[in-house]
């Protein structure tokens, strides 16, 4: 009997070891069943529903998985911050009550970075800003005391990718100046101006022109189309129904809004190329045969593949403890119809 109570107490000890071990594997991200490490990683990006954050976000969580092996497990939870600050904040305090390990952010105001970085010091979370880049002065603000080396900013210099929009139409043997008034005549459409990315591209693509071509400009009409192809595509039906031919270029601060100014341009029995100018940023597929058929001016690469790898080394780096820069750049780069090939 008492041979029996001892080997029934020796079992429950053991089950209750292995319960409790099983406990602290599934609460503690630092440990997996495998005996891989688990690093949970939390991102939240403005919105699913923008052509280039889609395909930033699917090469992200792609390369991610690439960096999975027998000894670290990067779990990764993405969201979609719908645009909306209040429902981002939400996900970014959840995933901080959470413990997560390091958070990748695409903010939907970039104004809100200051409380994102006060909240994750006060965790001790590193944090990734991508896309939506924070003021320099918050940026330098909280490079102090623990935090400092524990948060960074990677992206691409929006104002370079509009000096190549201006490029690419100075450097047509017209300059753009189709009616020869030497002046260019053009209409901007901006993204969402939370994006410091539509004040750069809108600002420098003009002024390079300016310098390049050494001409002077008129802007006809300078609209808000929030990124989104279907705005692209109304704005531009609405210039061209009001200015018609006097428009000599169509710039766009991105791709997408760029493809819907197309079919406005093409409805409106206007040729790119010929009789006016078309220009994006991005390089998205459908831009990049665009401009190789002819059918687009030229675009810039917004090199996703490369500013998602970044992000990510800086996630791991930083989960290992390492400290990162503050700022890590990628460059962009001019597509025209003679290299666009090589960016399909
Ligand atoms: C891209 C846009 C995108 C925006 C989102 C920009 O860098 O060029 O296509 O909509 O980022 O914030």
């Amino acid at each position: 009997m008492k041979k029996l109570l001892s080997a029934l107490l020796a079992s429950v000890m053991v089950l209750s070891l292995v319960a409790c071990g099983q406990k602290q594997a599934s609460t503690d991200s630092g440990s997996a069943a495998s005996g891989a490490k688990t690093v949970r990683v939390g991102v939240s990006i403005y919105t699913f529903d923008d052509a280039f954050m889609t395909l930033y976000r699917n090469e992200l969580a792609k390369y991610f998985e690439s960096k999975s092996n027998d000894q670290v497990k990067y779990e990764v939870t993405m969201q979609d911050g719908k645009n909306d600050q209040s429902e981002q904040t939400n996900q970014i305090d959840n995933f901080i009550t959470q413990g997560y390990d390091v958070l990748i952010l695409n903010l939907v105001q970039s104004t809100s970075a200051a409380t994102v970085m006060d909240k994750c010091a006060a965790a001790g979370i590193p944090v990734v800003f991508i896309n939506r880049e924070p003021s320099e002065s918050d940026m330098q603000s909280h490079n102090t005391g623990d935090f400092a080396g524990k948060f960074t900013y990677v992206g691409a210099d929006a104002r370079q990718s509009g000096r190549f929009q201006g490029e690419l139409i100075a450097d047509l043997p017209n300059k753009g100046d189709i009616n020869g008034d030497g002046k260019l005549q053009y209409v901007m459409i901006e993204g969402d101006p939370e994006n410091v990315d539509a004040q750069y591209r809108t600002q420098f693509s003009i002024s390079q022109y300016k310098e390049k071509a050494g001409l002077d400009v008129e802007c006809l009409d300078d609209q808000v189309g929030n990124w989104q192809r279907a705005e692209g595509q109304r704005l531009a039906a609405n210039a061209l129904t009001q200015y018609g031919d006097q428009i000599e270029v169509i710039f766009c601060n991105n791709d997408d809004m760029a493809m819907g100014a197309k079919v406005s341009i093409e409805a409106a029995g206007r040729k790119i190329n010929d009789n006016i100018y078309l220009v994006g940023v991005d390089a998205l597929a459908e831009a990049v045969d665009a401009v190789i058929a002819g059918e687009m001016t030229g675009t810039v690469l917004n090199d996703h593949v490369g500013q998602s790898h970044k992000a990510v080394d800086c996630a791991v780096d930083a989960a290992e403890g390492k400290s990162l820069d503050l700022y890590n750049w990628v460059d962009y780069v001019k597509v025209t119809p003679e290299n666009a090939s090589q960016y399909k």
